[in-house]
């Protein structure tokens, strides 16, 4: 008898499982509560009800009312109606075009943002991000100008896991009468949000992320934030994404984000601990090789690294063949050979920059499972590093 192949999932950055909690509070409104939430009659009303309680856990969990959320198809989704949404309606109302950013901001940003500046005519300053990826909040200030609608900084960075000071940069926008919007895709089965605290207007969540389905998103809007829907169609979400909602989805995420908020004192600090156990595993035994990212200031359970002279797509392979699942950077840049826009905008050379590695724990990591890493993960760097200068 072949013994199966051993596995090693640390890609939770990428996505997660659903909470078998969470599967069984969707469950019934696959096929028993399934009216649609605009209808007048009891099916309609009964799915109605179930999606009102989902406005109410979420926002609750966020420190928001329950008015201010809007449930979109992903976080790509909130990430895109924020930014646009926004952007709109200050062009509607006159009050300028200028938008700051960093160069650092996941793809949904980042791609909204230059076909904001591309094809809409509104101006982009990206702000430089220093060896950590960490934005300076007097930088900020420095580049808010009279025209300047909207600020989109990233709570945490998904490729190398630092964690950006969002409640100043939102205390400034504020001083200044100006929107501020954060993804916080990566952050709410690790660290708490509070959208009071962080002083943001507009901020972006994604059901998978935090042991959710996929298919569901959150997008939170402080009441009162000049906001166009750049989904037209129905009023749904009180006329702020058109479309008949994603009931189990919107049922699943504040089942998701009650199973986070209960999990999360406790699997942080574990994580964190399994984190450093991980990077210091692996900075001892493999030569040239260094934590991308902020050293303590990041993501409880994310470890980047870069490796000289290593291309990071061939080191994935070579870890999947282990049995090991990670990641170059963010899952959607994955199968792109250039060096990681986010890494270069960090200052890492280019030489290390293609070696780039995201390994993600997650509350199903086991501290054996990371000492497979740390004894596999050396052996692939040499493996790969030998047939690179073989070649
Ligand atoms: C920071 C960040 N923002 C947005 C997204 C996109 O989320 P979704 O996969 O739900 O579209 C991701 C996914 O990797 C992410 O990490």
């Amino acid at each position: 008898m072949t013994s199966a192949k051993r596995r090693v999932y640390l890609d939770y950055s990428a996505t997660t499982p659903v909470a078998p909690e969470v599967v069984q509070a969707i469950t019934p409104f696959l096929s028993e509560t399934y009216g649609n939430p605009a209808s007048l009659h009891s099916y309609g009303r009964d799915a109605a009800a179930a999606l009102d309680e989902a406005h109410q856990v979420v926002g609750c969990a966020i420190g928001a009312r329950a008015s201010e959320i809007v449930f979109t198809g992903c976080g790509t989704e909130s990430d895109n109606l924020a930014l646009r949404g926004a952007a709109f309606a200050a062009r509607q109302q006159g009050r300028g075009s200028h938008i700051i950013s960093t160069p650092t901001e996941h793809h949904a940003v980042e791609a909204t943002l230059h076909q904001l500046q591309d094809l809409f005519g509104f101006e982009v300053t990206l702000l430089p991000v220093d060896g950590c990826g960490r934005v300076d909040p007097d930088d900020v200030r420095r580049a808010i100008r009279p025209d300047t609608i909207l600020v989109s900084v990233m709570m945490a960075n998904n490729e190398v896991g630092t964690l950006a000071p969002v409640a100043e940069i939102g205390r400034i926008c504020h001083e200044r009468g100006v929107v501020f919007h954060t993804d916080a895709v990566q952050c709410p089965a690790y660290l708490t949000i509070d959208v009071e605290e962080m002083n943001v207007d507009l901020l972006a969540l994604s059901s998978h992320k935090f042991y959710g389905p996929k298919g569901i998103g959150v997008l939170y809007i402080r009441d009162g934030t000049p906001y166009i829907s750049m989904q037209t169609g129905g009023g749904h979400e009180r006329g702020r994404r058109a479309g008949t909602v994603n009931v189990p989805g919107a049922v699943g995420t504040a089942a998701a984000i009650k199973y986070v908020a209960a999990q999360r004192e406790a699997q942080a600090p574990r994580l964190r601990h399994l984190r450093d156990r991980l990077i210091d595993g692996i900075l001892a035994s493999v030569p040239d090789a260094r934590v991308s990212g902020h050293p303590q200031d990041r993501l409880p359970h994310h470890a980047s690294f870069v490796f000289k002279s290593v291309d990071g797509e061939t080191l994935l392979m070579a870890l999947d063949v282990e049995g090991i699942a990670v990641s170059t950077g963010s899952a959607c840049t994955s199968g792109d050979p250039e060096p990681s826009p986010v890494l270069l905008a960090m200052g890492v050379p280019r030489e290390w920059a293609l070696g780039g590695l995201r390994v993600s724990l997650g509350y199903h990591t086991t501290e054996e499972e990371i000492d497979y890493v740390i004894e596999r993960l050396p052996r692939c760097v040499e493996q790969v590093r030998r047939a690179t200068s073989d070649l």
